[in-house]
């Protein structure tokens, strides 16, 4: 172990989010197993919509064509929301004494959405990619509903609900947006 690595890193290189820290174990009356079932459920939603975030930025930056405009601003609003779900998945799964994202690497350990470092993606093919992570993503955030009501964290899936209607938002979006574009667009 170098001096950098924590101790929280197991042998493989990957962060170990449940249990915390000593200092970092918040007190909840869930039970440790509740908690580490809740944490092990939102850290992979957390890289998600962070690996969501990026790639909606990336398209919000690299678009071309005619519909620039609407596209532009539409990703942007959609990065926005991505980031905000963020912070508010992060911080309950410290209320309920998990660990939580800790860096890129991080992040790449645990997403399950693609990144996309394609030079140029026609604004269409956007629109589709963006769609299908959206409902991905949606389809996660259904699946860490039912572990939070499994385990009794009813703030949580109370505060999913919320997300998840914002991604199926998004996705309806995109998705309406498809029934429009050409091959060409
Ligand atoms: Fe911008």
């Amino acid at each position: 172990m170098t001096t950098r690595q924590s101790a929280h890193t197991s042998t493989d290189g990957r962060v170990k989010s449940y249990p915390a820290p000593s200092q970092l174990a918040t007190i909840t009356d869930l039970t440790s197993q509740e908690a580490q079932a809740i944490t092990e459920a939102l850290n992979p939603l957390i890289a998600d919509a962070f690996a969501l975030y990026v790639k909606t930025k990336n398209f919000h930056w690299h678009l071309i064509g005619s519909h620039f405009r609407d596209y532009h601003l539409l990703f942007d609003e959609h990065a926005d929301a991505l980031l905000e779900s963020i912070d508010l998945l992060a911080e309950r799964v410290r209320r309920i004494g998990g660990t939580t994202i800790r860096s890129i690497s991080h992040i790449s350990q645990l997403q399950t959405i693609k990144d996309d470092n394609n030079d140029v993606v026609p604004a269409g093919d956007m629109v589709r990619r963006l769609m299908e992570d959206n409902r991905h993503l949606a389809q996660a955030q259904r699946v860490a509903h039912e572990v939070c009501e499994k385990n009794r964290d009813y703030a949580t899936t109370s505060l999913l609900e919320t997300i998840l209607d914002n991604t199926e938002r998004r996705k309806w979006f995109l998705f309406e947006i498809m029934q429009g574009i050409n091959n060409t667009d």
